[in-house]
């Protein structure tokens, strides 16, 4: 059975990846950061189901701490790594500067040089972003775009990227760079702005929420769903050499443009329910991102599967079923709806 080796295993991206891999048979390893409260709610129903059979095994560890990602590696010996873990938030890397930084570059060159020395063969996924772009104009990105990043998150991915590319040119490793646009889903995390909204929009719909407050309404994305994206990584590492491919859907919306259709899906108009806050603006702003998949349609066989009306369609039904829950336990006073001025 292939064994992979995934960082940030308890992220959005962690739980559909290692579920797919899972299901094609895979032994997963994973890494989980201490913490004092679970972080783990993601993967539960994984671990129920494969970690009776040590399909699905849990380490404590952290990119920060080279010495414990090196001992991993030499002990389970994988035939994958996907290195998806990552503070990843655009906004909080402006507030968390170093540990962002940190964080996406150490982590990289750590697991390389744990390939490089430890065994050449292992290959190597690095998580790279449609925000090292920067997306100051209008046109569809593809691999061979200029980087300009704008935040320290994108700066640090700038890094990993390319420490990547050195080591395939240098070493002869198989490392990939998988430039994914967004891509969200109901396990998207709830301060990104899909989630956000689509939380807040389940919430008023049922009574227990009054309004939504967003900042720049005018941004633009190309947001695809993740499951079909980690197919696509695990595309990347199948194929016969080691590349860079953009994983996108080749259409963009504004924020605005989502928070309509999220409020439509509940017969509700969104102009009665949002406002903005200097709050949850950037000190430097993305303000387009349109990408091009040509390449991983052509030379990986992927393709997205999701559309834009049904990845809100398929986030605003799942977090109806929370919102229901969560009214039913306010009535009964056992939760507090603090949300509201968050
Ligand atoms: P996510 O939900 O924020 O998950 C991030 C994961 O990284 C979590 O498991 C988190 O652990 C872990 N992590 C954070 N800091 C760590 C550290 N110092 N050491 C070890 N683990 C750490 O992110 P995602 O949406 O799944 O994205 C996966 C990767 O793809 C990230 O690298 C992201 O930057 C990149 N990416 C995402 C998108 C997107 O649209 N989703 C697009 C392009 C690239 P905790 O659970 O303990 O916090
Ligand atoms: N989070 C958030 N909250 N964003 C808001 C809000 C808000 O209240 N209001 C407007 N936005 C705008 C942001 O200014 C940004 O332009 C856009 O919504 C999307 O923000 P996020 O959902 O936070 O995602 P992101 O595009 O900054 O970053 C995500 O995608 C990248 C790939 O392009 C993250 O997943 C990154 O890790 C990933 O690399």
């Amino acid at each position: 059975m292939p064994i992979a080796f995934i960082t940030g295993i308890t992220g959005q991206d962690g739980y559909y990846l290692s579920k797919f891999l899972l299901e094609k048979g895979y032994v997963v390893h994973g890494t989980i950061r201490r913490s004092s409260t679970f972080n783990t709610s993601r993967i539960e129903p994984l671990i129920a189901k494969y970690s009776k059979e040590d399909n699905l095994i849990l380490h404590y560890s952290d990119l920060l701490d080279s010495s414990s990602l090196s001992t991993l590696i030499s002990t389970i010996n994988p035939d994958e790594i996907y290195n998806l873990a990552a503070q990843s938030h655009v906004a909080v890397s402006f507030n968390n500067p170093v540990f962002t930084t940190q964080t996406g570059t150490l982590g990289s060159i750590a697991l390389l040089e744990s390939i490089r020395s430890l065994n050449k063969k292992i290959k190597f996924y690095q998580a790279s972003s449609s925000e090292m772009f920067g997306g100051k104009s209008n046109e569809m990105l593809s691999e061979a775009s200029p980087f300009d990043p704008r935040s320290p998150y994108a700066a640090s991915k700038v890094f990993a990227h390319n420490i990547t590319k050195i080591y395939r040119d240098s070493y002869d490793i198989f490392g990939v760079n998988g430039i994914l646009f967004n891509h969200e889903s109901p396990h998207r995390g709830e301060t990104f702005v899909t989630r956000k909204i689509t939380r807040a929009v389940s919430r008023i719909s049922v009574g227990i929420q009054s309004k939504l407050t967003l900042g720049n309404l005018d941004a633009s994305r190309d947001w695809g769903f993740a499951g079909d994206y980690v197919e696509g990584m695990w595309l990347m590492m199948q194929h016969e050499n080691p590349d860079d491919w953009v994983l996108a859907t080749g259409e963009s919306h504004t924020v605005k443009e989502f928070v309509e259709e999220a409020f439509k899906i509940v017969n509700l108009n969104s102009s009665d329910y949002v406002e903005t806050s200097e709050k949850y603006f950037r000190p430097n702003e993305v303000d387009f991102l349109l990408g091009d998949s040509q390449k991983a349609q052509n030379e990986l066989g992927w393709k997205p599967k999701t559309s834009f009306k049904e990845l809100v369609k398929i986030m605003v039904e799942s977090d109806l079923e929370l919102a229901k829950r969560e009214s039913v336990l306010i009535k009964e006073g056992l939760l507090s709806p603090t949300w509201d001025n968050s």
